[in-house]
């Protein structure tokens, strides 16, 4: 009934609807309506209440609120099942229960703060109150379990792809999942996978936004390696609609990935990279090593130009080295 109180009076933006007009539309009572109001009141909702004229809103609260998505959602698989938390220790952890358990592909987990976000190789992953996004997906995926990282891939072109075009940010993929703004991290995206031999049974794609964190928010250990669209453009953002178009972005990509192939998107992936060309750093399960990406095959693998040759980075962890500028002779003449 809240839903559809919300819905009444976000179609009459800006304008006053009387209870009764409402009682009416909806089939209840107007003690009902003054009730459901007062408690949109109680969840963050500014209704303001006119004696003759009826009830307006005037802003929504600034929370991932399931009925928030619903109302601005356009994708139509990913996120029709919607798992809120305020506080949540992992979304990705309630993802993989929810997955296990049989919930439908597409079926999202947000959470306002989570206590334990967990980042890939054993990392943490701050995640504050209301200043990030932190979202899980399930997928579904009839691909061979070998797919999976691409979907990795797949997920950082359609964050990218959001972030670019909703907040005019022109940022770029480092990697395989991270997404940079002038070096510094603005995404992190983990992806966790249970598998047959020959068939996944649901994939989980973790994304964590710094959106509104300002930048003396960070811990002193984060302070020169991360960032939020909020620090670098000075504008705070709806972390609501960025979530819906990030959904409608990777629901075209995943679309596309189950109809054309992964070429197209590891295409796309190429042009939004800011790893491709760059001297790097590997440091893999047994070994480290230095180079130059040079580009990723079909698998989405790196390929690194080394002294002994092309290297394929399949795992671990790839940082992009500064350029040492040239040192001119002096000129003393
Ligand atoms: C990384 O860069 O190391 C990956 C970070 C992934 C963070 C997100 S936030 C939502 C989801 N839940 C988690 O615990 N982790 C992912």
């Amino acid at each position: 009934m809240r839903t559809q109180i919300l819905q009444v009076l976000r179609s009459h933006s800006g304008q006053y609807i009387s209870g009764e007009d409402l009682s009416r539309m909806l089939s209840v009572s107007r003690t009902a309506v003054w009730k459901h109001i007062q408690s949109l009141k109680n969840e963050g909702y500014a209704i303001e209440a006119h004696p003759r004229l009826g009830y307006t809103l005037r802003q929504a609260p600034d929370l991932l609120l399931p009925k928030e998505i619903e109302a601005c959602l356009e994708s139509q698989v990913l996120g029709t099942v919607i798992h809120y938390f305020t506080d949540v220790s992992s979304t990705n952890n309630e993802a993989k229960k929810l997955a296990a358990d049989g919930c439908p592909e597409g079926t999202i987990v947000v959470a306002e703060a989570q206590t334990v976000g967990r980042g890939r190789l054993s990392r943490g992953w701050f995640s504050p109150h209301g200043k990030g996004i932190w979202l899980s997906v399930v997928l579904r995926p009839p691909f061979q379990p070998q797919q999976a990282p691409k979907c990795t891939l797949m997920a950082a072109v359609a964050v990218t792809k959001a972030i670019r075009s909703f907040c005019n940010l022109p940022c770029g993929i480092k990697w395989p999942n991270d997404i940079l703004y002038n070096g510094r991290k603005l995404v992190g995206i983990l992806t966790e996978m249970n598998a047959e031999m020959d068939a996944i049974n649901y994939i989980v794609i973790g994304i964590g936004i710094n959106v509104n964190t300002a930048a003396d928010e960070f811990p002193p250990e984060l302070a020169e390696i991360a960032t939020s669209i909020f620090a670098e453009t000075g504008e705070g953002i709806s972390r609501l609609q960025l979530l819906c178009r990030i959904l409608t972005e990777l629901e075209q990509v995943y679309q596309q990935v189950i109809q054309h192939g992964f070429a197209p998107i590891l295409e796309e992936w190429k042009t939004l990279s800011v790893t491709l060309g760059q001297a790097v750093n590997v440091i893999g399960p047994d070994e480290q090593y230095s180079g130059t990406a040079v580009d990723i095959d079909e698998d989405g693998a790196l390929l690194v130009d080394t002294e002994v040759g092309v290297r394929k980075v399949i795992a671990g962890d790839v940082s992009i080295r500064p350029r040492v500028p040239v040192q001119q002779p002096a000129n003393n003449s």
